[in-house]
């Protein structure tokens, strides 16, 4: 170990005298992100479950029918029996047409370096067959497949890195509702389901993400969030690679936790000093699929783009979401979005991997202008085609001062670089021919200062 790095290692860890993180938050918050994931930018978000089966409404409709929302009550009313209950459903998440490496092929076309797929929402169902959730599994009831098996094996193959989704609370779980009861001074739900399953979930699929949440309602002391994530740095088998966010018990959420997720669809728009992620989902109004679903209710590629650029710009990983079906269709809709972002970054994509934030995040001559940067080189991604062909920018002016800066257009099918002059406070950059432009929906300019 040379010096610098025994500064390093001393400067950042509280470790306890064994050299390992303690079970608190001033010790674990100490933890370095493993690098891969500020690299990866791009990640695919999954929610399936049995929800997926009335697809109505969003995943959280066994909540919503049981807490009298009148929309989720009639629906019920008008199709099913009375008696009908949310279990009744799961036989019929039968997931029929799921083919993995199918899907496996769907995201690596995105350009997404990773996937987070929801292995237990709030419903308590779990996506593989968890000795701690007999008949409530996808191998019991349903599929009768083991959905993280099958899909973390495809996943792997196509190079991205696998992570999982876990919800700590279950809506309905009688060991939890006495608990809760108890004002949480209880802890059978947290001691005899929540700790030894997730643990068996790390232990069996070892994901490089998890992604927690449902944490909400009781303290981190009562999940004993700091215990396992203690276990989770120091002895896991994904104790070097493992990335968490930061939904662990009350008031957790954007202060602890490897990366911070703050809030769905999270995109403050300014750089953060914390690593971050903007968990948005394609579909507007809902993380699991709805049948129902109109075209406006989902992202333009232009307005993903837009997304990408900003959380990008200010040091945020996207987290884009697709429901698939109960059939195990990543319905065409989806599909197209993906390969449309595929399609943006195979041109565009050295302006977004591995990039760090820049001097400034947007161009204060236009909003429609985000920046990153690669050691001295920088890009500016423009969301719409200048007007006249000439792109006017403000905040990199400095950087023109020398005649010898070079600009150029990713995805420039027309040679040589960009020429600009300096005048009225702003260096206009004249674009090509649009016609020679590979590029659609958002423009780069690769930026070398001299
Ligand atoms: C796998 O992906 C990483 C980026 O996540 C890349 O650097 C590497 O070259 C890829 N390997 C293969 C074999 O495609
Ligand atoms: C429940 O516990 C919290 C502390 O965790 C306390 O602040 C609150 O007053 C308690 N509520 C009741 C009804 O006992
Ligand atoms: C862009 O930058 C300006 C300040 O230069 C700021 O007021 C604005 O909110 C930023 N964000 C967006 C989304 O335009």
């Amino acid at each position: 170990m040379n010096k610098l790095s025994f500064i390093l290692t001393v400067t950042f860890c509280v470790c306890g005298s064994s050299g390992k993180y303690e079970p608190n938050w001033k010790s674990l918050d100490t933890r370095p992100l493993p690098k891969w994931y500020d690299d990866a930018k791009i990640g695919i978000f999954i929610h399936w479950g049995v929800f997926s089966v009335p697809s109505f409404g969003s995943e959280w409709f066994w909540s919503s029918w049981k807490g009298k929302s009148s929309e989720y009550i009639d629906y019920m009313k008008h199709n099913y029996p009375e008696t009908f209950t949310y279990q009744e459903f799961a036989k019929d998440f039968k997931a029929e047409f799921f083919d993995a490496n199918e899907w496996a092929n769907i995201f690596a076309d995105s350009g997404a370096r990773y996937i987070v797929l929801t292995s237990k929402h709030h419903e308590g169902y779990t996506l593989w067959p968890s000795k701690y959730s007999y008949s409530w599994n996808s191998l019991d009831v349903g599929p009768g497949r083991d959905v993280i098996d099958e899909l973390s094996k495809a996943v792997r193959s196509h190079n991205l890195t696998f992570g999982l989704y876990h919800s700590l609370y279950e809506w309905f779980n009688p060991m939890y509702g006495s608990d809760k009861a108890s004002n949480f001074t209880k802890q059978i739900f947290v001691n005899n389901k929540m700790i030894p399953e997730m643990m068996e979930l790390i232990n069996n699929y070892q994901p490089s993400v998890l992604w927690s949440d449902g944490d909400w309602e009781a303290p981190d002391t009562y999940w004993k969030s700091t215990e396992f994530l203690a276990w989770l740095y120091n002895d896991s088998p994904v104790k070097d690679e493992i990335v968490t966010n930061d939904r662990w018990g009350m008031g957790t959420s954007c202060k602890h936790g490897d990366i911070y997720s703050c809030k769905d669809r999270y995109n403050p728009g300014t750089l953060q000093k914390h690593k971050w992620e903007n968990a948005m989902t394609i579909d507007k109004q809902s993380w699991g699929f709805r049948r129902n679903a109109k075209l406006s209710d989902f992202f333009t590629i232009e307005e993903l783009l837009s997304e990408l650029a900003s959380t990008i710009s200010c040091g945020g990983n996207l987290l884009m979401n697709v429901g698939p079906t109960k059939d195990g269709i990543i319905a065409p809709i989806f599909q197209e979005r993906l390969q449309q972002m595929g399609q943006w970054l195979k041109i565009n994509g050295e302006a977004i991997y591995g990039t760090k934030p820049w001097i400034v995040q947007n161009d204060t001559l236009t909003s429609a202008v985000w920046y990153t940067s690669k050691d001295s080189v920088f890009y500016a991604i423009s969301l719409k085609w200048p007007k006249d062909n000439i792109l006017s920018l403000k905040s990199p002016l400095k950087f023109f001062r020398n005649v010898k800066t070079v600009v150029n257009l990713l995805g420039n099918e027309e040679d040589g670089i960009l020429k600009w002059t300096i005048d009225n406070d702003a260096v206009n950059i004249r674009f090509p021919d649009m016609a020679k432009v590979k590029s659609k929906w958002a423009y780069v300019l690769k930026i070398v200062p001299n």
